[in-house]
C-alpha cells in the first residue's frame, strides 16, 4: 500500500506486550482515519450531532464537547448553530489530542468561538450550558465516576438542555454481544485493518474501554434526572442517545 503518513498503521506490526492504549501524539497524527475505520457510523454521528444541537441551543449559552479529540463535533455544531452569543468549550485531557485540535480550529476558523480547556471532564465547571456532548468519551470514565459525572451535567444545562451521549456499546445477551462484535471485526476488515491489528488494539484497549448496554446507559440518565433519553442512532455495536432536561 503508498505510504501514507495520517494512515492508522499504529498495530500493524507485533507488540510483545501490547501497551494500554493512550491518546499520546501517534494517535493524534493518525486520529481521524483511525476513528473513521474503526467505529461505523462516525461520520453521519459527527455531521447529525451539530444538526441534532442546533435545534436546542439557547442564545447566550455554552454548548461543551467533552472528550472533544480533534475537534469534530466542536467544528459540526458550530456549522450549524445560528442562535447569537454562543461559546463552544471543547475539554481534553490529551495535550498531544489537543494540540493538533487547537491546530485544526485555527485552520478552520469556525463561525462560533471555540474555547479549548486541557482538563480532566471530571473537574471542569459546567454552567449555563444548552448542549453538552460526550462522544465516545463515556467509555474512557472509570464506572464509579459516571453518575457523578452525568449528575454534574444536568445540573450544568439549562432547563430544555439536551446530551448528546455516544458510546460503544455491550450486550447482556452473550450470544449477541459476540455476534456484534464478529460483526464489527467484520467491517473493521473491511475497513483495511488486519487480523493482527484488530486483535492488539482490542488487548490495547481493554483496560482502558469499558462498554455498557443501552439499558444500562438509558437508566443512568434516568436516574440522574433525564426526563427524556432516545437512542437515535445505532450501527452495530455503536449507539448514541438525545437525553433531554
Ligand atoms: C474516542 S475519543 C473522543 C472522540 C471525539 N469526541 C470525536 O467526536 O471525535 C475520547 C477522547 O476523550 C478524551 N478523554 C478520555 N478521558 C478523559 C477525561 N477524563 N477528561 C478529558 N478527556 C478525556 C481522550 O483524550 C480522547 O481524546
Amino acid at each position: 500500500m503508498k505510504y501514507c503518513p495520517n494512515r492508522d498503521f499504529l498495530y500493524l506490526e507485533p507488540r510483545d506486550p501490547v501497551a494500554h492504549f493512550k491518546f499520546d501524539a501517534h494517535v493524534a497524527r493518525v486520529f481521524p482515519d483511525m476513528i473513521q475505520r474503526s467505529v461505523p457510523g462516525y461520520a453521519e454521528i459527527i455531521s447529525l450531532v451539530g444538526v441534532l444541537v442546533a435545534q436546542y441551543v439557547q442564545p447566550k449559552t455554552f454548548c461543551y464537547d467533552l472528550g472533544c479529540s480533534l475537534g469534530a463535533a466542536s467544528l459540526s455544531i458550530a456549522q450549524h448553530i445560528k442562535q447569537p452569543g454562543c461559546r463552544i468549550v471543547a475539554v481534553d485531557s490529551s495535550t498531544a489530542m489537543l494540540k493538533r485540535c487547537k491546530e485544526i480550529i485555527r485552520d478552520t476558523r469556525p463561525n462560533v468561538p471555540v474555547d479549548l480547556l486541557c482538563a480532566d471532564i471530571l473537574n471542569v465547571e459546567i454552567r449555563h450550558a444548552s448542549a453538552v456532548v460526550l462522544n465516545f468519551t463515556l467509555q474512557f470514565i472509570e464506572r464509579p465516576h459516571r453518575v457523578e459525572l452525568l449528575k454534574h451535567i444536568y445540573d450544568g444545562l439549562s432547563p430544555g438542555g439536551i446530551l448528546i451521549l455516544s458510546e460503544k456499546i455491550t450486550f447482556s445477551d452473550q450470544r449477541q454481544a459476540e455476534r456484534f462484535t464478529r460483526l464489527h471485526d467484520a467491517f473493521k476488515k473491511a475497513e483495511g485493518y488486519s487480523d493482527l491489528e484488530i486483535s492488539q488494539k482490542r488487548t490495547a484497549l481493554e483496560k482502558v474501554l469499558f462498554p455498557e448496554s443501552i439499558e444500562q446507559h438509558l437508566g443512568r440518565l434516568r436516574l440522574v434526572g433525564f426526563s427524556s433519553c432516545d437512542v437515535w442512532f445505532q450501527c452495530l455495536n455503536f449507539m448514541s442517545i438525545l437525553a433531554m432536561k
